[in-house]
């Protein structure tokens, strides 16, 4: 035989017993399951992956994430089922359908709810909490709790939580509010990380981008008739600073690798949150006025610190002066 046909016949060997060996390896590999994505902290459970969900409890679930996801299509001005809310979805501040780590996500809510809340003075449920957001986040009404709509929200957000343990909060879990800083946020400072940083997509006057059915928002509004009232936790300023820091601009910012300094976050909370906004009853709130976080911007305190810096700080002498 000649040379070439010797080098072809061992290629074609050594070729045969890589291919084999591929194959009796995946044979005998152990059955694997399919691996847990690794995150910052906590992992959402995947409907996708979640067998034991079935039947009616599945249908509720999947209909619940919807309703967070596309809340304004079936409960905004011009929903499909009632018109409650201001056009916002639950997912335009619980990024990912409240799955996301650092995106306000609903991982906590399963294992700390019912829970004691300082704003109420009560111990609240979860129908509470959601209704509060409906109220105050999306400026309108709350649905009956035994809606199939409601249903479905709450079944979804306990199934977003439901391997985390009970009373525990995983990493990342709701919102962390940036370094406080030692002085007062900017309004002024803030518009200009506004018109850098913001407003290609939530607009001059804040008023956000509808999609073209104009059923929801492609950008939510950030102030403005349409936007969360004062009642709202993102009226905080804290709140506002913390989501804001580890998710916008959305998509190029993240909580290890953020878009904004701590002092951009604090300034464009006070610059977003100077503007005008619909306005919510609150006589009802905070009934121990000692319990007001320190940024709660509307008196009175029982701290002696005014309106003015309980909205815009410097916070860390007002946390100081109340640990004496
Ligand atoms: C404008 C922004 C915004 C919108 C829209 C919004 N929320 Fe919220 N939501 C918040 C903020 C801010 C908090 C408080 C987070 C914190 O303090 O850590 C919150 C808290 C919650 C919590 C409690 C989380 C916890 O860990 O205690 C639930 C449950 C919730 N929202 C459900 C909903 C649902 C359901 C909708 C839609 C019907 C909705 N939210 C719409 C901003 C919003
Ligand atoms: C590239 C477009 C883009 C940019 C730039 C951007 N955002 Fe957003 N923002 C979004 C989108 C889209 C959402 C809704 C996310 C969703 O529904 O998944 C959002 C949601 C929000 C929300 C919660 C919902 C609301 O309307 O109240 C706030 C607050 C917010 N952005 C603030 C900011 C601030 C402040 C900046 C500048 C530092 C900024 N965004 C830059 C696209 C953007």
């Amino acid at each position: 035989m000649a040379k070439q046909n010797w080098i072809l016949i061992a290629i074609l060997v050594g070729l045969f017993l890589l291919i084999f060996k591929e194959i009796s390896e995946a044979v005998n590999a152990p059955k694997k399951t399919i691996p847990e994505i690794p995150s910052e902290g906590w992992t959402a459970p995947s409907l996708y992956l979640d067998r034991e969900l079935e039947g009616e409890k599945r249908e509720l679930v999947i209909y619940g994430e919807e309703l967070i996801a596309n809340t304004a299509r079936y409960l905004g001005p011009n929903g499909s089922v009632a018109a409650v809310t201001n056009g916002m979805n639950c997912q335009n501040c619980h990024l990912n359908g409240g799955r996301k780590t650092w995106g306000n996500n609903y991982g906590a809510v399963a294992s700390t709810y019912p829970k004691f809340r300082d704003r109420s003075g009560s111990t609240e449920t979860i129908y509470k909490r959601v209704s509060d957001c409906m109220e105050r986040s999306l400026n309108g009404k709350t649905l009956d709790s035994t809606t199939r709509e409601m249903k479905a929200m709450m079944a979804y957000i306990e199934w977003v939580g439901h391997a985390v343990p009970k009373d525990s909060v995983p990493e990342g879990s709701g919102i962390k509010p940036p370094k406080y800083l030692d002085r007062a946020a900017s309004p002024v400072k803030g518009q200009e990380v506004y018109a850098a940083k913001c407003v290609s997509c939530h607009g001059a006057n804040g008023e956000g981008v509808l999609a073209a059915d104009g059923l929801a928002y492609t950008y939510p509004p950030l102030w403005g008739p349409n936007s969360y009232n004062s009642g709202a936790g993102l009226f905080r300023l804290s709140r506002f600073a913390g989501y804001v820091r580890d998710n916008m601009p959305l998509n190029q910012a993240s909580h290890s690798a953020p878009s904004l300094s701590d002092a951009d976050a604090w300034d464009v909370a006070a610059f977003v949150n100077s503007r005008p906004r619909p306005s919510k009853d609150l006589s009802g709130d905070w009934p121990n006025i000692a319990k007001k976080p320190v940024d709660h911007p509307f008196g009175p305190y029982a701290d002696g610190f005014s309106e003015e810096q309980h909205k815009f700080g410097p916070f860390q002498p007002i946390i100081d002066a109340r640990k004496k």
